[in-house]
This record gives structure tokens, C-alpha cells and sequence, in this order.
């Protein structure tokens, strides 16, 4: 029998449970956040309210899992200081873009005339990798590459690239059900499951990057209105486990990676390829790739510890760690002792599930741990 709406909502804390009608795309993808899709990260409004119930104005609050920047981003909406470490360099400077300072006449001058620039420019004649050559029609390829021979030209050219890589995802030989990880390049026309009709893979790449181009402009420009005064946020391009902190944080808020769900590498392929990006896959922490065999759990158990203990170590005493997890392994009684933390409480939240091809209810737990 199913339960009830009482039922489910007993023991949750429902500060941190929204529906989709309380909190829908747009509202969870506000400003920056939508700079660029990232599959795996929580949602901004669950940072604000841990931000507001466990840091005051000025903290300085570490995320040792950064990914693409959700917790640095709110932390500096709220008035604090903020540090990431993150493995995989596309994430970082996804980071480095969203949190940056910008002159905002500068941005606008360089962001409008690379918007008429799209298109005209011919294309230096370069080899394009085996990846580009299959994943994008030739039209496609073309305009990508002359976008990315034009960055350098520019101040604000990590914003650019950023820009080139949202481009890029959109324009793979992709079908409209599957952008979140394609298996192989969709050459002809294909029954699309989305738009319940027949489509064709994309040709060309120009209206892409003309859009996002004045997008990212705008959702910069919306941020920059929001930040708190004379706050700043840092990424640090390592692995958690042995990174070296330079500073004490005033705690932690972080998701981890789960045990063989998503290659946070993968997942941007195009952009490693096009950026000629740093790959450093083999140090991810819980990797699809790895799977869950039980040698690897053991490897995810230790290297989670490991990241853990490290972040620790580098905060003042007293000061709260909180995880945010779906233990569902029930790996993290293991992971809080050997990282020597103390589990005060468990808060559990109601995650709303927005397709139907993920159907299930869905709970996450917010771990509220201190050093022993
Ligand atoms: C669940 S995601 C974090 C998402 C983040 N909360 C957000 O909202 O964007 C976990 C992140 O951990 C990163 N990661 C995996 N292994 C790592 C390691 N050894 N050191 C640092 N980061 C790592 C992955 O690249 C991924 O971006």
C-alpha cells in the first residue's frame, strides 16, 4: 500500500524537502548556476539554508568536493569566504568563471563582440581529434573551432571557453533524450522520445554559441548584483586527499561522489577535447568506470575517509562538517570513524524527482558531523 502524504513526510526535515511547484528548474538554475549543465549537484537553495543554520556572515566554509561550484557560489551570495578543491579541471574553471570578479563594461564589450564574431570567422586549417571529427556534423565543427581559435584574443577568455564547451554539449550528434551521456554519435534521423516525433541530430553550432554567448553575459550580470561585498571564493585544482590547505576554514559543506554512479570527467568529454584539458580520471573518487565490486567500495570507503580527514585537520575546533549523502551502501558509519568525526545529527530531506524516467522516491541525508 502506498503511503500517505503524513507518513512520508514524518521525520523529515521539511526546510530542506521543496516541491517542484515550491522550487522549479528555473528558480533551482538561477544565475550562474546555469552557466553550464553539470550532472550531480545539489541544489542551491539546500546551501543557502546549511549556509544560514551552521555559518555566520564573514566564515570561511571549505567544500572538498566542489564540483561545479554550487556551495562557492552561495557561500558568496551569503556574505562568506569559500574554498573548493576539485579533480577535474573543466570543473574548476567552471568554478573560476562562476565565482570570478568581473568588470562588468569590459565583460559586456568583449562578450558582444565575440557574439558578431560567430560564424564569420574562417577556421585556421587544424587537425580536429578523432572525437571531434565523429561527435560533430562538419558544419558544427567548423564554427566550434573558429570559436576556439578566437579565445585567446580576449580578457574574459575562461568565460569564453565556458561558453565554447555549453556550445559543444549541444551541438554533439546527439538524441534529445540522451544529452546526459551518449554512448555513440547519432548520424541519421531518429524517433525522439522527448518531443514524441521524428528528429534529426544537429548540423551547426553558430546559434548555439551566439545564445549562450548573451546568456552567460546576462546570468554574470545577475550575480555580480547579488555577491557579498568584499567576499571572495578560491579553487584548488587537486585531490582532496593530499591537497595542502594553507588556511583554517570554519567548516565544511560538501556532496561526495556516490560509488559507481557518474564519471565527473566523462561527462564533459567535448570539453577536454576541445580545451585540450588536464584528465586526471584516474584519481576520481568513486568513478562509474571503477564499478562497486567490493574492492572498489573498499577503495571509495578509504579514499572518501581520506579526503575527509584532510578537510578536518584543517578547521578550527568545534567547527561543523556536514555531508551530504544517500547511503544507501551504508558506507558512511565506516567513512565517519576512519575520517575521525562524530556523527550529532542526521537530517533527511525529500528529493523531488523531476522526469519520470527516474521514478522512485528519492531521500537524502545532510550527515551534521564535528571532529571527535
Ligand atoms: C557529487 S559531485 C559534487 C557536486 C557539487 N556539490 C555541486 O553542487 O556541483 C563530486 C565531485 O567530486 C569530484 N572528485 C572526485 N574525486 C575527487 C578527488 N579525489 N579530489 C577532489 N575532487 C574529487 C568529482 O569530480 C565531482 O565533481
Amino acid at each position: 500500500m502506498a503511503v500517505t502524504q503524513d507518513e512520508l513526510y514524518a521525520g523529515l526535515d521539511l526546510e530542506l524537502s521543496w516541491s517542484e511547484r515550491a522550487l522549479p528548474e528555473h528558480v533551482r538554475t538561477k544565475h550562474v548556476h546555469r552557466l553550464h549543465p553539470y550532472h550531480g549537484k545539489f541544489i542551491p537553495q539546500l546551501v543557502e539554508v546549511l549556509l544560514d543554520r551552521y555559518f555566520t556572515r564573514g566564515a570561511h566554509v571549505l567544500d572538498p568536493f566542489a564540483g561545479s561550484g554550487t556551495t562557492l557560489v552561495q557561500a558568496l551570495e551569503s556574505g562568506l569566504d569559500a574554498t573548493g578543491v576539485e579533480l577535474a579541471a573543466f570543473n574548476c574553471l567552471l568554478i573560476g568563471v562562476k565565482t570570478a570578479e568581473y568588470e562588468l563594461p569590459l565583460i559586456r564589450e568583449e562578450l558582444n563582440d565575440v557574439y558578431e564574431r560567430v560564424g564569420v570567422q574562417p577556421t585556421k586549417a587544424r587537425r580536429a581529434s578523432k572525437y571531434v571529427s565523429s561527435w560533430y556534423a562538419p558544419q558544427a565543427r567548423a564554427e566550434l573551432l573558429a570559436f576556439a581559435d578566437l579565445i585567446g584574443e580576449y580578457v574574459y577568455s575562461d568565460v569564453l571557453r565556458v561558453v565554447l564547451s555549453r556550445a559543444a554539449r549541444s551541438a554533439r550528434r546527439t538524441t534529445h533524450f540522451d544529452l546526459e551521456a551518449p554512448r555513440a554519435p547519432q548520424r541519421t534521423e531518429y524517433w525522439c522520445h522527448k518531443h514524441k516525433r521524428t528528429c534529426r541530430p544537429v548540423e551547426s553550432a553558430g546559434a548555439f554559441l551566439r545564445r549562450y554567448t548573451l546568456d552567460t553575459l546576462a546570468r554574470i550580470e545577475e550575480f555580480a548584483e547579488l555577491r557579498g561585498d568584499g567576499c571572495s571564493a578560491q579553487v584548488l585544482h587537486g585531490d582532496s586527499r593530499d591537497v595542502e590547505y594553507g588556511t583554517a576554514f570554519d567548516g565544511v559543506l560538501t556532496s561526495p561522489p556516490y560509488p559507481g554512479l557518474i564519471d565527473y570527467h566523462e561527462q564533459h568529454r567535448y570539453a577536454y577535447e576541445l580545451l585540450a584539458l588536464d584528465d586526471r580520471r584516474e584519481l576520481e573518487l568513486g568513478a562509474a568506470a571503477a564499478g562497486t565490486s567490493r574492492a572498489s567500495l573498499a577503495a571509495y570507503t578509504e579514499g572518501i575517509a581520506a579526503a575527509l580527514a584532510n578537510a578536518a585537520r584543517a578547521c578550527v575546533d568545534g567547527a561543523p562538517l556536514l555531508i551530504v549523502v544517500n547511503d544507501r551502501r551504508e558506507l558512511y558509519p565506516e567513512i565517519l570513524d576512519r575520517a575521525g568525526l562524530v556523527l550529532e545529527h542526521r537530517l533527511r530531506r525529500h528529493v523531488n524527482r523531476r522526469t519520470g524516467r527516474r521514478a522512485g522516491e528519492y531521500f537524502e541525508d545532510v550527515l551534521v558531523t564535528r571532529r571527535a
